[in-house]
């Protein structure tokens, strides 16, 4: 039993996720009155990525770039090296990379949409097949931007919302087989394996999946890619989930997982709570491929359009990354959230993943048609009643397709970010309790359209407005029930 074991037992037999950690540095919130949310969602559009964090409570939009930095991850910052070129702060990340995810040759980039675009500008042409788990929105534009196309491959159990599967974010092995005899090894580039799948719910695969797609990359001769961005997590499912793991360290799992792979690449605003990102080999020929777009998209080989501080908290996040106390976290804390919201009869997506816990809007906004974007529509409301941003994870953050038809996503899901370490468990219980509020009056919520629709990613700027006056409607509820309560 190792110290950081992460489940600890409490003598009432009720399930606490305890925090492993005490607070030392905090940030003063506001709760604004819900008349003030209303004037606030009005100017952003009823998007919101576009609210201002003044007007928000709990901040539950990312996990991107708002972990908690780590007291070792602040001091690191301070000793950074600030260099253009040969920085000691770089050599100290690629020790971590080296020592954590078993990679040799490292390419800094700025975050993991960098690498993302890296690697599609080297790889994809017009006519490319990228088989994939699941897309990523940004994953998905770069490989598009570029002439390419992804086909999601996922068994059907990933779509089915109340499910006890462990591992939804799996390859479907035998739809890899046909995609590749399809279309032809020659026009894949490679294959794409996202750790704890962000969109369908923050959800792992396995071990022994991977290693099926690690098996068929070889057969066909295909590159097999990583994106690590959640990996931490989808590590530590693999030892709560996966009986031959459940011994072994985070580090063991984390290699295995790595050493899978040919390109891994992440966002380090996610894997080791910091900003910026990287990719990493050990096959010698594909860092030569990849390495003139570094100087020329990101900046030098060295800091690769990160500041010296970011790489050095980049370093230290990574090996705490192995820390089973640190990383059980967030998902715990995910967990108690989904398991209370469920037990009241509010649609989750089951079992509880990671990044956050995830509310199926296609259910509790089941008398709104997609074209009015549930998902979209439950977030506005959401934050309405509650101070609480999260994010739209449905139609509206799906792009069109190539003819500027709408392609209505598989899942409309309310995500609700728990970034590690910055929440505390009251705060996880005003969430439950306002969002069991909501529920129960849930006929309230209405439809949006789309007043402006960016062309590229539409999701992060895109204005929308109600269909009607259904947001005054759920104000005066809100008021009926909760008096003067902020
Ligand atoms: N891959 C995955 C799986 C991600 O979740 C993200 C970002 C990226 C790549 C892109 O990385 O933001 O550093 O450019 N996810 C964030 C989110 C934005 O909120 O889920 P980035």
């Amino acid at each position: 039993m190792s110290e950081n074991s992460s489940k600890i037992k409490f003598y009432s037999g009720e399930d606490i996720p305890l925090e492993l950690h005490k607070v030392r540095v905090v940030q003063k919130l506001h709760l604004v009155p819900i008349e003030r949310r209303l004037e606030a969602l009005y100017e952003a559009g009823f998007n919101t990525f576009r609210l201002d964090t003044k007007d928000v409570f709990l901040d539950m939009l990312t996990d991107s770039g708002t972990n908690a930095l780590s007291d070792r991850q602040m001091g690191a910052m301070m000793i950074a090296d600030d260099a253009y070129a040969g920085s000691q702060s770089f050599v100290r990340y690629q020790k971590a990379v080296e020592e954590v995810l078993g990679k040799k040759y490292l390419l800094p980039v700025h975050q993991g949409r960098a690498a993302e675009n890296i690697i599609s500008n080297a790889y994809i042409r017009k006519g490319s097949i990228v088989p994939m788990n699941y897309h990523f929105t940004t994953a998905m534009a770069h490989i598009t931007q570029y002439g390419g196309k992804i086909e999601e491959l996922l068994y059907d159990e990933a779509y089915v919302i109340n499910s006890k599967h462990p591992f939804k974010g799996n390859m479907n092995l035998e739809k890899l087989e046909k995609c590749i005899n399809k279309h032809g090894a020659a026009n894949i580039p490679y294959i794409r394996m996202e750790a704890s799948t962000n969109l369908i719910g923050g959800q792992p695969f396995s071990i022994e999946n991977f290693r099926g797609v690690r098996a068929i990359a070889d057969k066909y001769k295909i590159r097999l890619v990583l994106d690590a961005s959640l990996l931490g997590e989808n590590a530590w499912l693999v030892k709560q989930r996966e009986e031959e793991f459940k011994d072994s360290s985070m580090a063991e799992i984390i290699l295995t997982m790595t050493g899978l792979a040919d390109l891994v690449y992440f966002s380090a605003r996610k894997l080791s709570s910091s900003r910026g990102g990287g990719i990493c080999t050990n096959d010698y020929a594909i860092m030569k491929e990849l390495e003139p777009l570094v100087p020329l998209f990101e900046g030098f080989l060295t800091y690769g359009g990160m500041s010296v501080r970011e790489i050095e908290a980049i370093a230290v996040g990574l090996y705490e990354t192995l820390d089973e106390g640190m990383i059980c976290q967030s998902p715990q804390f995910i967990e108690y959230l989904v398991n209370s919201l469920d037990k009241k009869g509010v649609p989750m997506v089951t079992p509880a993943g990671v990044l956050g816990a995830h509310v199926n809007a296609m259910e509790v906004c089941a008398h709104i048609p997609q074209s009015e974007y549930p998902a979209g529509a439950l977030a506005a409301a959401f934050f309405l009643i509650s101070g609480i941003r999260g994010m739209e994870r449905g139609s509206v953050s799906n792009q069109r397709d190539e003819y500027g038809n709408e392609t209505y996503a598989d899942m409309e899901l309310l995500r609700l970010a728990v970034p590690r370490r910055v929440f505390t468990l009251s705060q996880i219980k005003y969430v439950e309790d306002r969002m069991t509020w909501l529920y129960d009056n849930r006929n309230l919520i209405g439809g949006l359209k789309f007043v402006y629709e960016p062309p590229v990613l539409r999701f992060f700027m895109g204005g929308l407005e109600p269909i009607n006056d259904w947001p005054q409607q759920l104000m005066a509820k809100f008021r009926e029930d909760f008096g003067d309560s902020l």
